[in-house]
């Protein structure tokens, strides 16, 4: 029986477009003054526990976890911003802001379908240690302009939302429970559990009743102390001069728990029902992992995926560099093969992409030389060998010279 790839997991054969979204975002979030680290893909189990929420679906039932030998619980990360705080205080870096990006694949056990996989790519960037809310605004400024200017994405829409501060989301939830009491046989059997044990996640319910009736919920931005509202405000108002469009959503709220004051989420209707392509927000994640104050912070992760879904559809609005020009060596017989090999090196030496066709009639390497798009061919017989020379076919005129071997990089260039 052949072996298949993992459910959920995928074999990406051309790296062209990802390269270049990945090239433009190094480029893009370098300019904005943020610096590339990494991080491991394995962490302790419990750094993501501790941080994103004991009853959030990436912690209850999708983290992919093994036990060592040793004894450790291990996992393959889910994310990166609890990983990306863990760093922050086990090097006890004094620089703040910190200002970080970093790329790479993640993991939750979900059920597969377009638009999310098992094993995916997130593109996460973070400003650690800052509370400024002109941050919140250049922070959001700075992504949508990697997607409308970088990009040149054009289909998409920023939704924002306010989560408050720890009392504003207590009294929100008190009064969110209220009215859910009221109205509990309504409601499908999933929100009657998430009232009790994570009541802001019923936003998320996909049921469409229930949807319905959360229009008429009591919202977070209506529990803002004077301090968090002020902030809101002024949020809203320095996006607006900084002319990024954005609506807000009453039920935005984010499926992690670290969250509070701003969130948002880039989603795009031509991703169908998977339509969030980043996701982010503030938040306090320092004393959950051993810190001894709170280091508020900022920050979002792309979902590359989903991200080149979109990419792909524009890439014609996009100077996307074509591969360097191919040249094809064609050696007639086995007795060539060594000519050829030093043809192919003295190319090389000249920065000239370059390959060599060993096998098969040389009818058949004309044909494949063809399909592989060579600029030129050159091809080694015996005549040739004797004289010093190569045959050089241009591919596109299908004029033929005979030119010293000494001469063919000067001929190509
Ligand atoms: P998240 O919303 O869980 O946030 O993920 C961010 C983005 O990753 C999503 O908007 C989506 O594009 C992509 N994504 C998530 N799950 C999948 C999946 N199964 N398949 C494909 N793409 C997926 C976070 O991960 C936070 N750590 C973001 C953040 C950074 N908040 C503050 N800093």
């Amino acid at each position: 029986m052949k072996i298949k790839r993992v459910r959920g997991t995928q074999d990406i054969l051309d790296l062209q477009l990802q390269n270049f979204v990945l090239n433009q975002a190094k480029k893009h979030f370098t300019s904005y003054n943020y610096s590339q680290i990494e991080t491991p893909i394995i962490e302790h189990t419990n750094l993501f526990v501790r941080s994103l929420g004991t009853h959030t679906d990436v912690v209850t039932k999708e983290m992919y976890t093994f036990t060592t030998e040793g004894g450790d619980e291990i996992c393959l990360r889910p994310e990166v911003t609890a990983s990306t705080m863990r760093a922050f205080l086990e090097n006890s870096i004094e620089e703040r802001p910190w200002k970080v990006f970093t790329y790479g694949p993640m993991f939750r056990h979900e059920r597969p379908q377009k638009g999310r996989w098992r094993q995916f790519e997130q593109f996460n960037i973070e400003a650690i240690a800052t509370t400024s809310i002109a941050q919140d605004a250049h922070f959001i400024a700075m992504i949508d302009k990697f997607f409308n200017f970088s990009l040149k994405l054009e289909n998409y829409v920023l939704k924002l939302n306010f989560l408050g501060c720890l009392e504003d989301r207590k009294n929100h939830k008190e009064s969110l429970k209220k009215y859910l009491d009221s109205i509990d046989s309504q409601l499908c059997e999933k929100c009657k559990k998430r009232k009790e044990t994570n009541i802001l996640r019923v936003f998320d319910c996909k049921n469409d009743c229930c949807q319905k009736l959360y229009t008429k919920a009591p919202k977070l931005t209506e529990h803002l102390c004077e301090t968090c509202n002020e902030e809101w405000q002024q949020l809203q108002e320095l996006l607006q001069f900084l002319s990024v469009n954005f609506i807000h959503d009453p039920c935005l709220v984010r499926g992690l728990d670290y969250y509070n004051k701003t969130v948002f989420e880039f989603s795009s209707q031509e991703l169908g029902s998977q339509n969030a392509f980043c996701g982010g927000g503030r938040y306090e994640l320092a004393k959950e992992l051993g810190g001894k104050e709170n280091v508020p912070s900022i920050g979002t992760a792309i979902g590359l995926g989903r991200l080149l879904l979109l990419v792909e559809k524009n890439q014609n609005e996009l100077n996307i560099p074509h591969a360097p020009a191919l040249q094809i060596i064609i050696p007639m017989t086995e007795e060539q093969h060594v000519l050829a090999l030093l043809l192919a090196n003295n190319l090389q030496s000249n920065n000239i992409c370059s390959d060599i066709l060993f096998e098969s009639s040389l009818n058949k390497k004309m044909k494949k030389a063809n399909k592989l798009g060579a600029q030129h061919v050159l091809i080694l017989g015996e005549e040739e060998q004797k004289n010093g020379t190569v045959s050089i076919k241009n591919m596109q005129t299908g004029k033929s010279n005979i030119i010293k071997q000494t001469e063919a990089a000067t001929f190509i260039k």
